[in-house]
C-alpha cells in the first residue's frame, strides 16, 4: 500500500518535502555504512561534523551569506530570541526600536522591554494589523541600539515585501524570519541580525538558525548566560554544548532539496504562483475574505473567512474528508488560515481552491 499523505497547511511545524522524509527514512537505521543513525551519532565525530558543515555551506550559499556573518545553528526556538536579541545587542544602549505588525512582534517587544526601553516605532494594532505600518511614518529614535522586524506575521498573514534601506533606518536592522526565511532571495547584508524557527521553512522544529553579523559580536551584557551569547556560539560552531544533530541533518537534507528544486529564485515564483492562485480564488468569491491589504499579504500564511463562522466546522469537516488538514486559523483570530510553505506543492493549493469553489457553491447564497 502507498503511503498516504494529507495536504498539510499547517502553520508549523508545518509540512516538508515527502523526497527529504524519504531520504531520511532510507538513512534512518544505517547512516551511509555507519551502522548507526545520525541520531545515534556523536556531534564530535567526522561523519556528524561533514553533515553540519555541508549543511552550513548550502545554507549559506542559498541566502549568498558572506563572511562577514555568523551562521549559528542553536536551541530555544525564535522564543529565546526574542531575549537574546537585546542580551546580544544593546551594549551600552538603553533603547531598541521595534515594528509592531501582530502577534509575533508584540511577543518579542514584550519580552525585549525586561532588558531596555522599547520604543514602538509604528504599529498597525489599531486596524487588527491588516498591514505593514507605513515605514515613512515610523517615529526613529536617535539612539537605537537596532531595529526589529518581523518580516512575516505567521498568525495575521501580513508579510514585508520590501525591507526599509540603510539610509532610512541606519541601526543594524534585525528580523525575525521564522515563518519565510528561505522562501525567497533577500539581501542578507542589509540585517544585523536574522533568525528563525526551523519548523517552518527549514525543518522539524528544535532547531533555531541565527544569522549574525560578525562586527556585532562580542558585546553580550555581562550578565547574558553563556548560551544566549551569540559569540560563544560562533567561536564553538554552535557546538558549544550538545546541538540538536538530527534537526540539524534534516534541514541539511532540506536545504540541498531547495538547492535541486533551483534556488530561491526558483522557489519564490512557485510560492508567488500559489499565493496567487489562492488569493485570486478569495478576491473572486463574494463568500471567502482575506482581511489583509493587498500589498502586505504573505505568501506563506494566508488567513480568510467565512461569511459566518458558524460555517466554519462544516468547512473543516469537508476539506479534511478531501485530505485538506490544518486550516484552522489561529484561536486569537478565527476563521481559516493556509499556510503554503516551500513544501506545499501547487497541486495541495489547487485542491484547496476547489474545494473552496464547491464549498461556495453549496453555502453561498
Ligand atoms: C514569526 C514567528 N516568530 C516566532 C515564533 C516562535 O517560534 P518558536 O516556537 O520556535 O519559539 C513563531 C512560531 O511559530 C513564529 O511564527
Amino acid at each position: 500500500m502507498g503511503t498516504h499523505r494529507s495536504f498539510n497547511f499547517s502553520a508549523g511545524p508545518a509540512a516538508l518535502p515527502t523526497e527529504v522524509l524519504e531520504e531520511a527514512r532510507a538513512e534512518l537505521l544505517d547512516y551511509r555504512g555507519t551502522g548507526m543513525s545520525v541520531m545515534e551519532m556523536s556531534h564530535r565525530s567526522a561523519e556528524f561534523i561533514e553533515i553540519a558543515e555541508r549543511a552550513e555551506a548550502d545554507f549559506r550559499d542559498l541566502l549568498s551569506i558572506s563572511e562577514d556573518y555568523a551562521v549559528l545553528f542553536l536551541q530555544g526556538g525564535a522564543t529565546l530570541q526574542f531575549a537574546a536579541v537585546p542580551l546580544n545587542l544593546l551594549g551600552s544602549r538603553t533603547t531598541a526600536d521595534y515594528v509592531n505588525t501582530g502577534s509575533w512582534s508584540k511577543k518579542a517587544i514584550t519580552e525585549a522591554r525586561g532588558y531596555c526601553e522599547v520604543n514602538v516605532v509604528g504599529s498597525s494594532e489599531g486596524s487588527n494589523f491588516d498591514r505593514i505600518p507605513d515605514p515613512a511614518q515610523w517615529q526613529l529614535s536617535p539612539d537605537a541600539a537596532y531595529l526589529h522586524l518581523c518580516s512575516n506575521e505567521t498568525i495575521g498573514g501580513v508579510q514585508f515585501h520590501e525591507f526599509p534601506s540603510v539610509s532610512a533606518v541606519p541601526a543594524p536592522l534585525v528580523c525575525d524570519m521564522s515563518s519565510d526565511i528561505l522562501s525567497r532571495s533577500i539581501d542578507v547584508s542589509r540585517f544585523g541580525v536574522i533568525y528563525a524557527g526551523a519548523q517552518k521553512n527549514i525543518g522539524p522544529a528544535g532547531l533555531t538558525v541565527v544569522i549574525v553579523r560578525r562586527d556585532l559580536l562580542g558585546r553580550a551584557r555581562p550578565e547574558t548566560p553563556s548560551m544566549l551569547d551569540y559569540s560563544v556560539h560562533a567561536e564553538a560552531g554552535s557546538m558549544s554544548n550538545t546541538p540538536p544533530t538530527y534537526a540539524w541533518y534534516l534541514a541539511g537534507l532540506v536545504f540541498a532539496w531547495m538547492k535541486r528544486q533551483g534556488g530561491l529564485a526558483a522557489i519564490a515564483e512557485r510560492n508567488a504562483r500559489k499565493a496567487a492562485t489562492l488569493y485570486t480564488a478569495i478576491e473572486s468569491s463574494n463568500f471567502f475574505r482575506a482581511p489583509v491589504a493587498i500589498a502586505d499579504r504573505s505568501h506563506m500564511n494566508v488567513p480568510f473567512t467565512l461569511p459566518d463562522p458558524q460555517l466554519d466546522a462544516a468547512f473543516l469537516e469537508g476539506a479534511k474528508v478531501r485530505g485538506l488538514v490544518n486550516l484552522k486559523g489561529h484561536r486569537s483570530v478565527g476563521g481559516m488560515r493556509a499556510s503554503i510553505y516551500n513544501a506545499v506543492e501547487q497541486h495541495a493549493v489547487d485542491n484547496l481552491v476547489e474545494y473552496m469553489a464547491e464549498f461556495e457553491q453549496e453555502y453561498g447564497s
